[in-house]
């Protein structure tokens, strides 16, 4: 039989990002009254939210990426023992705004106007409660949206004019004061701003770092002394922009990558850049500073990313990796603490800066989606697989009380089912992972795999509104 040009040997273009568990939903919805296995701890009283891409209109696969996808926040309310609701929607970005029809958000106008790759405000990352209101973050010049508490949107923001144009999907909260330390970059820059964001939700404190070039600063971490991030070795390139990728960033073979230690009440000429082997280490689990003056810092690392494949970061597999970085020597010691690959690291945020034992994390058992718990200190894994044909996300850490020790506590995450496109939020006791959910709240529609998000006691957001004498 003859074949038509081109259907026999030219194989339709794919993108696993826009696929499976990650294919984008086309519904905003809202469910009451979510039916429950197990029993729900009665002393959960707020919001399970989360956020990912969830692109508004068909993609391009071959220049989408899925770091740029417009965003959708999902989250489920929790009282009493029950889930009283769920409800996904769109963070209306420019483009949500245009393909909806819907009114344009109130507030400033991002950094660099169009001109951006991160075109139309696009806000997908993370979500944290701060100064009492509920914001969805992005990084790279997008301002962050201030959401209601039934997840609609109201307005950008910058801070009351004291941002200075950019802010980052992964601020760390000082538990002590109850800051948030960012480190912001933008590609039209040729310095990254250490920020920090005040109680009232004011930035108090900017520290400009000249880089070597313009690095991807997706996360970073904080400990008693220093704000830390990595410069290097994925950088954004302008003659990938140029090709009309959606994210223009590619591994830098030729990049001198180095951690920078901003000491958290320094200048600029306080700054320490330590050399480190080419890793991508776009998320950190946490870092403490060591008696000997070395900083000890965990994450999820890339041998290589963004050289062949720019669709997403699954070039290669990772490692989670230890850096033992020197200030005085200015040289890191890289240890790998798990040849398996892992991502999306949470520990007990209320470490945020000191020492810690445990760390949270999602990764593969023999091909299943499965939560890993590491116990650092005696080198220790444990796994808790979701089940065939489920995807698990992101695991939070709820402690069962406010002084339980580190580890009593909860692991929360959405699950979703491609065999039912249904999705569960998962509760399980972290200290006993063996022994399954002790709640499964089901939600009738399907839940895509994203970024990141954050348990929200009702409590945390009043307490915020006291301090602010709201
Ligand atoms: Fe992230």
């Amino acid at each position: 039989m003859a074949e038509t040009a081109g259907s026999a040997t030219t194989p339709p273009v794919r993108n696993n990002w826009l696929e499976g568990p990650f294919a984008p939903v086309d519904q905003e919805v809202t469910v009451y009254d979510l039916e429950v296995t197990g029993s729900i701890p009665d002393d959960l009283d707020g919001r399970l939210l989360r956020m990912g891409p969830n692109p508004v209109d068909p993609e391009n696969p071959v220049t989408y990426n899925w770091f740029t996808g417009n965003g959708m926040v999902h989250g489920v309310r929790i009282r009493d023992g029950r889930a009283e609701w769920y409800r996904n929607r769109f963070v209306r970005d420019d483009q949500v705004v245009r393909s909806r029809g819907l009114d344009p958000l109130p507030g400033p106008e991002q950094l660099g106007g169009g001109a951006r790759y991160v075109a139309d405000n696009v806000v997908n990352t993370h979500i944290f409660p701060h100064a009492g209101k509920t914001w969805a973050f992005a990084e790279a010049g997008v301002l962050p949206i201030e959401l209601s508490y039934e997840l609609e949107c109201l307005a950008r923001s910058d801070f009351g004019g004291s941002l200075n144009g950019s802010w980052t999907g992964h601020p760390h909260r000082d538990p002590v004061s109850g800051e948030l330390h960012g480190m912001t970059y933008y590609h039209g820059w040729e310095h990254v701003s250490y920020q920090v964001l005040d109680t009232t939700g004011t930035v108090r404190r900017t520290v400009d770092v000249p880089v070597h070039g313009r690095p991807v600063v997706h996360d970073c971490a904080l400990t008693e002394r220093y704000a830390i991030f990595l410069d290097g070795p994925v950088a954004y390139s302008d003659e990938l922009l140029r090709q009309g990728y959606a994210f223009p960033f590619m591994w830098g073979f030729e990049y001198p990558t180095r951690w920078v230690l901003v000491p958290r009440d320094g200048v600029p000429g306080d700054v320490v850049s330590v050399e480190v082997d080419r890793w991508a280490v776009f998320h950190i689990l946490g870092a403490y500073d060591l008696p000997d003056g070395r900083v000890a810092l965990i994450g999820p690392s890339n041998s290589r990313m963004f050289v062949t494949d720019r669709t997403g970061p699954g070039e290669v597999p990772g490692s989670l990796n230890l850096y033992l970085i020197d200030p005085v020597t200015r040289k890191t010691e890289v240890k790998i603490l798990d040849d398996q690959p892992q991502e999306m690291p949470r520990l007990d945020d209320r470490l945020v800066g000191s020492k810690f034992r445990y760390g949270y994390f999602s990764g593969r058992d023999q091909g299943v989606s499965t939560l890993i718990k590491h116990d650092l200190d005696r080198s220790a894994k444990e796994r808790y697989a979701y089940g065939p044909g489920r995807f698990g996300m992101e695991a939070v850490f709820v402690p069962r009380t406010p002084d339980s020790a580190e580890d009593d506590g909860w692991l929360m995450t959405y699950v979703t089912d491609m065999s039912t496109r249904t999705t569960d939020v998962v509760i399980l006791h972290a200290q006993d992972l063996q022994a399954g959910p002790v709640a499964t709240i089901h939600i009738p529609y399907r839940v895509p795999i994203g970024f990141h998000g954050n348990w929200i006691p009702d409590a945390e957001l009043e307490e915020q509104r006291k301090g602010l004498g709201l």
